[in-house]
């Protein structure tokens, strides 16, 4: 018999959490609202913003996108995406780091489209996916909403150095358990702690990951890779991809949410790269289908703009030279906080880019709440608390490592 009140199927019953960035991100507006922007460090926010708050835009990009045809802003495009598109985006995720073999893309909303199909597509109902203990919470959501799950391995050493031992161990494990692997790892620029695995951590992980006879999936989250140093530095270790065994598969999950400062126009890709041109077709078919099967098709106007600008030097040009001021402003203001931290002994997790820098901590609800009290609002993990340098003038950014410290 039906019970009062439940209408939804029995696997969508699920617990509902307040959604913790978005929850606090309110209360913060309402602080704002109430005692002025001045009087209120806002560092919930997961975009880039200018000193007062607004969101910085590329102007190159939104300048290009409203001179498009009517027909790129409305236009269907195809399931799997723009031709160009898909190869524009190569260029976009690689630069000057493209690997050799077999790489194809499919298009998607953002890159949580990309770890929607990863999940969904690279790992069996029930199964658990691995991923490093600070993680972006919504990639839990995302297994969860396709009945799988998060499970972690513990991301640093003692020195905040890659642990790999934990890595690997973790790896063998659920190997040895479900007899596949998939892992998700977030780098360049980690979210929420700003760490980036160095190219050694790398070449760690694929000599791991050579020596599996099972299907090994990796999935690089590369969100944050245009704001992580410089261009091809942060994009050496794709090289290593190079002439894998035919079972590890290398996914790539790329956004345009942030490096084209398109967040709602969500538009992003999956890529992959293997050594073998079957897994590379059955990559396309599973993929497409997975995009008629559930967003159908993406946005044209921001694959279209993708494409022109990876395709014009002129263009190109233009809006990387803009990126970059932002990268810088972004930086300024994240190693403000870091040194600041420094000086006054607050241990913050290694910072390597990116909008996020995290201050581990025992109890991070109860340290969120008493900010408030401080007029600071950041978002409480379950490993610490996550500032946001993104949305934070320079000012501020000094300011809050003692506000922090004072916490404690
Ligand atoms: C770590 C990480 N991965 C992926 C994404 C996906 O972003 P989007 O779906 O907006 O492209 C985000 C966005 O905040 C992120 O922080």
């Amino acid at each position: 018999m039906r019970k009062k009140g439940i209408m939804a199927a029995s696997h969508s019953i699920r617990e509902i959490e307040p959604d913790r960035i978005f929850g606090v991100a309110k209360v913060a507006g309402d602080a704002i609202a109430k005692k002025g922007f001045d009087n209120v460090i806002n560092s919930t926010i997961g975009a880039l913003t200018d000193d007062n708050g607004n969101l910085l835009f590329l102007k190159s990009v939104m300048e290009h996108i409203r001179n498009l045809k009517d027909s790129d802003l409305a236009a269907y495009a195809p399931i799997a995406g723009l031709p160009e598109y898909l190869e524009a985006v190569k260029k976009a995720a690689f630069r000057d780091m493209m690997p050799d073999g077999y790489i194809k893309a499919i298009a998607t909303p953002g890159g949580s489209g990309a770890i929607r199909h990863a999940i969904w597509n690279y790992s069996e109902i029930g199964e658990k996916v691995l991923t490093s203990d600070w993680y972006w919470g919504p990639y839990s959501i995302i297994a969860r909403e396709h009945l799988r799950e998060i499970t972690t391995y513990t991301l640093f050493n003692s020195d905040y150095s890659f642990n790999f031992n934990s890595f690997k161990e973790r790896s063998d494990e659920l190997i040895k358990e479900q007899g596949r692997l998939l892992a998700i790892i977030n780098t360049p620029a980690h979210n929420p702690t700003g760490f980036s695995l160095t190219y050694d951590d790398w070449c760690k992980v694929v000599d791991y990951v050579k020596t599996k006879s099972e299907q090994i999936t990796i999935f690089i989250d590369i969100a944050y890779i245009d704001f992580s140093g410089g261009m091809s530095e942060a994009r050496r270790f794709f090289k290593l991809f190079e002439n894998l065994p035919e079972n590890v598969l290398i996914l790539v999950g790329y956004s345009m949410s942030k490096a084209f400062t398109l967040y709602g126009t969500r538009c992003g890709a999956l890529i992959s790269i293997t050594s073998s041109k079957a897994v590379s077709e059955e990559f396309v078919n599973v993929c497409t289908f997975s995009n008629r099967g559930t967003w159908s098709n993406g946005t044209r106007l921001a694959m279209k703009t993708l494409t022109d600008i990876m395709t014009k030097e002129e263009l190109l040009d233009k809006v990387d030279k803009e990126r970059q001021e932002y990268r810088e402003l972004l930086e300024k203001r994240a190693y403000a906080f870091v040194e600041e931290a420094k000086r006054i002994g607050l241990e913050t997790c290694p910072y390597n880019g990116g909008y996020f820098i995290s201050i581990p901590c025992d109890n991070p609800d109860e340290l969120a709440l008493k900010l408030r009290e401080k007029d600071l609002y950041l978002v409480a993990l379950n490993k610490g608390i996550r500032f946001a340098p993104c949305a934070v003038s320079m000012e501020k950014c000094i300011k809050s490592p003692s506000i922090i410290k004072s916490c404690l």
